[in-house]
């Protein structure tokens, strides 16, 4: 275990991918952790992150310099290198020359953590203060123009540092430099791998769940829920039910790959609840986006409360013991963005469903509470899904209905359906499904514009293509897909689909435009 102390900027979480990224297992903590308590959890070394703060502003996190005396070794990057630099009596100043984005670096003395490394080489920085003399007992490994100390090392002591943010893509050799460290100098064993996690997370499903326990597990067609369901199907068999609840708004062959592939390649116990009717007789007069999701959200817990009724109102607690369990696709990020940070339990989640016992309670079962998304699509292959539903792209709860601009009816939603297929299915024949984060498609359908086919006139409907690219779906850009691409997604789309005589494409980032239309 490497523990990644948090600082409070956006780069931890990057850090503990990189750091599994080298095989070795990492967790993020909140800096206001305690050291001793840090240190109590046995970790293997100790990296202390950027952060967004001068270390001299007021109110900037520390740590308690205890951390570096300790004998766990302990890598600092950025801010995180300036702590180390001032708990153990170097100096830091605020020389005015700050650094931010590329700059170049200029190895004097590669040491251990740069060894094998350009000379010269380009990383990402961010910082005003600078290192200005390292503590005693370390090497200076490297300078830039603006800085006499951007990397130092103190091998004998495990410890080690760089101004810079090796974690980051703009970083050369940043994983070289990392891996120098955890393995070089903190001695880590490069022995994490998917394989691992599962076997790890069955056993403590297996733990939780007990010999009687049963859970279900809602299916949503996307590769998280998909995931945690095969990992408990794996750990407890047919005591997992899948409920997949079919409200008519996904797009075409969606419902049947899940019928088909998912069931296929787990073995799961899946319901298949079909509400179509029910969910497009609610929405029918409704074109308020927001209007629309809140109806849609309704409708789903209505579905799915009943059938977890079905499913599991007959099975009969005895004093003290739990046999309910919600299986849920939380990720890592989320857990961390909640505030949980490592190494929280299980939260207890109170359903009421209509006709359970009002006594009768759901524990919740989050196998992928560890994981990120990349290592959860890792996971999906080492269990055997397809690259359907491993590599699908993400696809929002809402479906489809917020990707008609109007009123959602069975006749629109099949127009959408069919040129989303040929944009899908062109994206994927080029070959770019994985440099695509999203591909929706939006049916104008209030819209109507005057085209001509054959000899005719024609009165028919636009639509939107809206390729994106993005990390994390917070910010986005529009995606460059090649021109003929998108002229054979065109034609085909205005040939195929007769209601539609005119594609768009959207050129508009986020922000200030959203990922999706609604
Ligand atoms: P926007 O459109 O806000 O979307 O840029 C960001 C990401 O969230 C997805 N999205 C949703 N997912 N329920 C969901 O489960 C929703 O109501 C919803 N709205 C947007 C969207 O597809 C994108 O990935």
């Amino acid at each position: 275990l490497v523990l990644v102390v948090d600082f409070g900027a956006q780069y931890a979480q990057l850090i503990a991918r990189r750091v599994r990224e080298a095989r070795v297992y990492s967790e993020i903590v909140p800096h206001t952790m305690p050291v001793a308590e840090m240190l109590a959890r046995g970790p293997k070394a100790i990296i202390l992150s950027g952060g967004p703060s001068s270390v001299y502003a007021e109110g900037a996190p520390g740590i308690d310099p205890s951390v570096f005396t300790a004998g766990t070794p302990v890598f600092g990057m950025c801010y995180g290198f300036q702590l180390m630099a001032r708990g153990l009596g170097g100096e830091v100043s605020a020389t005015g020359a700050r650094e931010y984005g590329r700059t170049r670096v200029s190895v004097s003395a590669p040491g251990t953590l740069l060894a094998d490394i350009p000379a010269e080489h380009t990383v990402w920085m961010s910082h005003g203060d600078s290192v200005t003399q390292a503590p005693a007992g370390f090497d200076v490994l490297a300078a830039t123009a603006q800085t006499p100390v951007a990397a130092f090392e103190d091998v004998d002591r495990g410890l080690a540092g760089v101004q810079w943010h090796p974690e980051v893509l703009h970083t050369e050799h940043g994983q070289k430099v990392l891996e120098h460290f955890l393995v070089q100098i903190a001695h880590c064993r490069q022995t994490w791998t998917m394989v691992n996690i599962v076997e790890e997370q069955v056993e403590k499903i297996r733990e939780q769940i007990g010999e009687r326990g049963q859970a279900i597990c809602g299916l949503s067609g996307g590769v998280d829920s998909a995931v945690a369901a095969a990992i408990v199907q794996r750990a407890i068999g047919d005591r997992l039910t899948c409920v997949y609840v079919d409200h008519g708004l996904m797009r075409k062959g969606e419902t049947e790959q899940i019928e088909r592939d998912f069931v296929a390649s787990t073995g799961a116990d899946l319901r298949v609840v079909d509400a179509e009717k029910q969910f497009l007789d609610a929405l029918a007069g409704v074109s308020d986006p927001e209007e629309k999701r809140k109806i849609i959200g309704r409708e789903f817990i209505r579905t799915f409360e009943a059938a977890e009724a079905e499913i599991l109102g007959d099975s009969i607690a005895e004093e003290g013991e739990k046999v309910a369990f919600l299986v849920q696709g939380t990720l890592y990020p989320d857990v961390v963005e909640s505030g949980g940070g490592a190494g929280t339990s299980n939260i207890k989640s109170h359903h009421n469903v209509g006709g359970l016992p009002d006594d009768l309670q759901f524990e919740l079962v989050e196998p992928l509470r560890t994981l990120f998304k990349d290592e959860v699509r890792l996971v999906g292959e080492q269990l055997g899904l397809p690259a359907e539903i491993v590599w699908r792209h993400p696809f929002p709860g809402p479906g489809l209905g917020i990707r008609i601009i109007g009123e959602v009816t069975r006749e629109r939603l099949d127009i959408l359906r069919e040129a989303d297929a040929i944009a899908r299915e062109e994206l994927t024949h080029a070959g770019l499904d994985r440099d695509i984060w999203q591909f929706p498609v939006v049916l104008l359908a209030d819209v109507r514009s005057v085209g001509v086919q054959g000899d005719g006139r024609t009165y028919g409907h636009p639509v939107v293509l809206r390729p994106v690219t993005s990390e994390d779906a917070m910010t986005a850009d529009w995606a460059r897909l090649p021109y003929d691409v998108l002229e054979r997604i065109s034609t085909r789309i205005t040939n195929e689909v007769a209601e539609v005589n005119r594609v768009a494409v959207d050129i508009t980032s986020k922000p200030p435009g959203t990922i999706e239309w609604e």
